[in-house]
C-alpha cells in the first residue's frame, strides 16, 4: 500500500483525501486560475470504502494510486457524485467500469446530467434532498444544493466525523501541496475564495444565504468543511463568514475602473478619474485590459460600490475587450452598484452610449452622464475626468457611509 507514488491524506477518522492536484490548469472555462487547482475527492473508510466524487478524466490514475495507498480500490461498494461537472465526474465511467461497486449515487438531476454527458449505461441511484443513508455503517445525510452551482448539484454531511462534503461551494481554485486550510498562506487563500465566489457563485448569492440559513436551522455540528477544490477546512471555518459576507454584497467604499486604451487617451482619462475618485475618500482598483483578466475584474468587483467602464469608440462600437468582461459580468449579476461611462473618441464616438447600455443590462445605477473627450485630452479634459471622479466618489460615500 505504501509504494505508492501518490498517496492518500487523512482528514479525519474516517475520511481521506483523494484528490489530484493540477498544477498546469491556468483556464477554469474562461476563468483564469494562475495558480491551478486541485479535484478533492475523499475516501470514506467505515465497514467498506465509500468514494466520494471523483476528479477531472486525465487525473483518474492519480485519484485511484491514492485510493490504494489506503485500500484496495476493488474493495469500494459505493460511490458518491455530488456533481456531474466534469472536473468531478470526468473519470466516474471509466472508475465504475473498473472497481464495479455495488451502488452509485447522484441527485435525480444529477443521473440525467451524467447520462446526458457520458452516455454510459451505468443504474445510479437517486438520493433525494435531506435523506439519510447507512454506508458502509457511516451516516450520510443529502442536501440539494440546486443551482449552487448546477441543478444537480448537492452536498452531505458525514455524522460520525461531524464533516461535510461541500462540493464546489467553499472551494477555490488552489494547487499547493498543502491540504488544509490551516497550513495555507493566509492571504492567498483569502483571494482565491473571493475569486472563486466572485466567478462561480455570485449570481446564485440569494440562494447562498438561504444554505447558510438552513445549514444554521439543522442545529448539526460541522468540525470539517471538505470542498472538491482547493484547502480542507478543519481549524476556525473563516471560510463561512467569507460566504456571508459576500453572498449580501453590501457594497464598500470601492471603485473598481476597467478600461482599454488605443493611443493612451483613454487611459488617460482613467488615471485622472482614478485621482478624482481617490480624492474623495475612495478606494480604486485601476483594471487595464491589456493587464487584466475577466476573471480578475470579477474579483475586485465583488462587493465594490461603483464600476466606471472606458473604452474607445473603434468601428462605430466598443473594444472588443470591453464587450467581453460586461458580457460576462452581466450573467454573473454583480448588484448594488453605480455605473459611469467614459472614453475617448475621434469622429463618431458611439462607444459611451454602448457602455452605458451595458451597465445598465447589469443593473447597475448610472451616477453620471457619460464623459467622453475628442482625440487627446488636454489638462481642461484631465481636470473633467478628475472632477467626475470625485463626483462619483461624492455618491458612493454617501451610499455607503453606514
Ligand atoms: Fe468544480 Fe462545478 O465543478
Amino acid at each position: 500500500m505504501n509504494d505508492r507514488p501518490f498517496r492518500a491524506v487523512r482528514v479525519s477518522e474516517h475520511v481521506w483525501w483523494v484528490g489530484a492536484v493540477d498544477w498546469a490548469l491556468r483556464d477554469f472555462h474562461g476563468y483564469s486560475t494562475q495558480r491551478g487547482s486541485t479535484y478533492n475527492a475523499y475516501l470514506v473508510t467505515g465497514d467498506y470504502p465509500v468514494l466520494i466524487d471523483t476528479v477531472k478524466a486525465g487525473f483518474k490514475d492519480e485519484m485511484m494510486a491514492r485510493v490504494a495507498s489506503v485500500v484496495d480500490p476493488k474493495k469500494i461498494k459505493a460511490i458518491v457524485s455530488h456533481h456531474a461537472e466534469m472536473d468531478h465526474s470526468g473519470c466516474l465511467p471509466a472508475v465504475i467500469a473498473e472497481i464495479g461497486p455495488e451502488k452509485v449515487y447522484a441527485s435525480a438531476l444529477g443521473i440525467k446530467n451524467l447520462a446526458d454527458q457520458f452516455h454510459h449505461p451505468y443504474q445510479i441511484a437517486a438520493v433525494k434532498d435531506g435523506e439519510k443513508l447507512n454506508l458502509g455503517g457511516l451516516d450520510l445525510t443529502f442536501l440539494e444544493t440546486r443551482m449552487l452551482h448546477w441543478p444537480d448539484s448537492m452536498i452531505s454531511y458525514l455524522h460520525q466525523d461531524e464533516l461535510v462534503f461541500s462540493q464546489d461551494g467553499f472551494g477555490m481554485h488552489l494547487a499547493s501541496e498543502k491540504r488544509f486550510a490551516d497550513e495555507t498562506e493566509p492571504d492567498v487563500m483569502l483571494f482565491e475564495a473571493k475569486k472563486y465566489y466572485a466567478n462561480i457563485l455570485l449570481p446564485y448569492s440569494p440562494l447562498v444565504l438561504k444554505l447558510l440559513e438552513r445549514i444554521k436551522s439543522l442545529g448539526i455540528s460541522i468540525k470539517t468543511i471538505a470542498p472538491d477544490h482547493g484547502p480542507i477546512w478543519r481549524k476556525g471555518l473563516d471560510i463561512v463568514g467569507w460566504y456571508e459576507k459576500w453572498a449580501r454584497q453590501v457594497p464598500e467604499n470601492r471603485a473598481v475602473v476597467v478600461f482599454d486604451t488605443m493611443w493612451q487617451s483613454t487611459a488617460s482619462m482613467a488615471r485622472a478619474i482614478a485621482e478624482g475618485l481617490s480624492s474623495a475618500g475612495t478606494q480604486v482598483r485601476m483594471m487595464p485590459l491589456h493587464g487584466s483578466t475577466r476573471a480578475d475584474v470579477m474579483t475586485e468587483l465583488l462587493c465594490a460600490g461603483a464600476l466606471l467602464v472606458g473604452s474607445p469608440t473603434i468601428n462605430n462600437g466598443i473594444f472588443p475587450t470591453l464587450a467581453d468582461v460586461l458580457t460576462y459580468a452581466k450573467g454573473l449579476k454583480p448588484r448594488n452598484l453605480i455605473g459611469a461611462a467614459f472614453g475617448s473618441y475621434g469622429w463618431s464616438g458611439e462607444a459611451c452610449a454602448e457602455l452605458e447600455r451595458c451597465l445598465k443590462d447589469m443593473g447597475a445605477e448610472m451616477a453620471a452622464p457619460a464623459l467622453r473627450l475628442k482625440f487627446v485630452p488636454d489638462e481642461a479634459g484631465l481636470n473633467q475626468c478628475r472632477k467626475f471622479g470625485a463626483d462619483i466618489a461624492g455618491m458612493l460615500a454617501a451610499r455607503t457611509r453606514v
